[in-house]
């Protein structure tokens, strides 16, 4: 109970913060929502459904308005690239303009009720795998060009290889030592909200002058093989009973 009264306070404090920053900065913790270049994307209204009257904006610029028993008038640019729901009020808007990157705002009967910012994400490019090495050391860097990075959504970073630095690692850049091995294969991804992209290097790649151990690694096995299978095969044969051959 005592837990539920100190929350409800922490929120009415919250409420206050948030009111205060919506006054100066005009968004106080307003979800956001991405959508890709000539994609589309569907703004909802959570909660209630069932409407007298419906309007979206832009920026304080009418999109859509609809009244019960009236037609929908939508507004330029948005004329025939739009759909609205009438029972949920989900605006739906196509062929996506980076233009459209925007503030929206659900409005019914003078109420504002959802409030979005929209980004138009231009598509992600595939990142490119740089490696260095000092001495001992590995170091691979994943990268996409800057200005996408800095202009569009916040980019994770992940890494996978058979290496155990590489799990949950939210680094741009991942180190190896050269006695994890050269054939590793390293595979980075970079997301944005939207999609992923993975590229991947051979640490082998990383090292140009000292490719001796994986090289002869490489011809070694398959000389082992053929050597040691006849071997393998005699024992499967012979070797578990050796009495049979005995007493033959
Ligand atoms: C979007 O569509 C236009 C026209 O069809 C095309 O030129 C452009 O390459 C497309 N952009 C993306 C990111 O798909
Ligand atoms: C409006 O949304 C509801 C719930 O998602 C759906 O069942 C209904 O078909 C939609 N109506 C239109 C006209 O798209
Ligand atoms: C990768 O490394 C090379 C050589 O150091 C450099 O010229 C190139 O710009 C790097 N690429 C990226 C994407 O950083
Ligand atoms: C190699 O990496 C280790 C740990 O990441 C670091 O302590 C060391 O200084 C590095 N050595 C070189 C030659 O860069
Ligand atoms: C990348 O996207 C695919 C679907 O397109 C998803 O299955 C996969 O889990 C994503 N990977 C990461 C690392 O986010």
């Amino acid at each position: 109970m005592a837990a539920g009264v100190l929350a409800g306070r922490h929120f009415r404090v919250l409420s206050l913060v948030c009111l205060w920053r919506w006054i100066v900065l005009t968004s106080c913790d307003v979800p956001w929502r991405y959508g890709a270049v000539n994609g589309s994307v569907t703004l909802d209204v959570p909660g209630s459904t069932s409407f007298e009257d419906i309007m979206w904006r832009q920026d304080r610029n009418k999109v859509t308005e609809w009244r019960r028993n009236d037609v929908e008038t939508t507004y330029p640019p948005f004329r025939g690239r739009i759909s609205l729901n009438k029972t949920t009020g989900a605006l739906t808007i196509f062929n996506l303009q980076p233009s459209d990157g925007a503030e929206y705002e659900f409005e019914s009967s003078g109420r504002t009720m959802t409030r979005y910012v929209l980004k138009v994400l231009e598509p992600l490019p595939s990142p490119t795998l740089n490696c260095t090495s000092t001495g001992e050391n590995i170091t691979v860097s994943c990268e996409i060009p800057e200005d996408y990075e800095s202009h569009q959504a916040p980019i994770r970073y992940s890494w996978s290889c058979p290496l155990a630095q590489c799990n949950n690692s939210p680094e741009p850049t991942m180190s190896f030592q050269k006695k994890d091995g050269f054939l590793q294969k390293i595979l980075c991804t970079v997301s944005n909200p939207l999609v992923n992209k993975t590229s991947s290097i051979y640490l082998e790649t990383c090292v140009p002058g000292d490719r001796s151990r994986s090289r002869y690694g490489l011809i070694a096995l398959p000389i082992a093989a053929i050597f040691i299978f006849p071997f393998v095969r005699y024992f499967l044969k012979y070797g578990r009973n050796p009495r049979r051959t005995d007493s033959s």
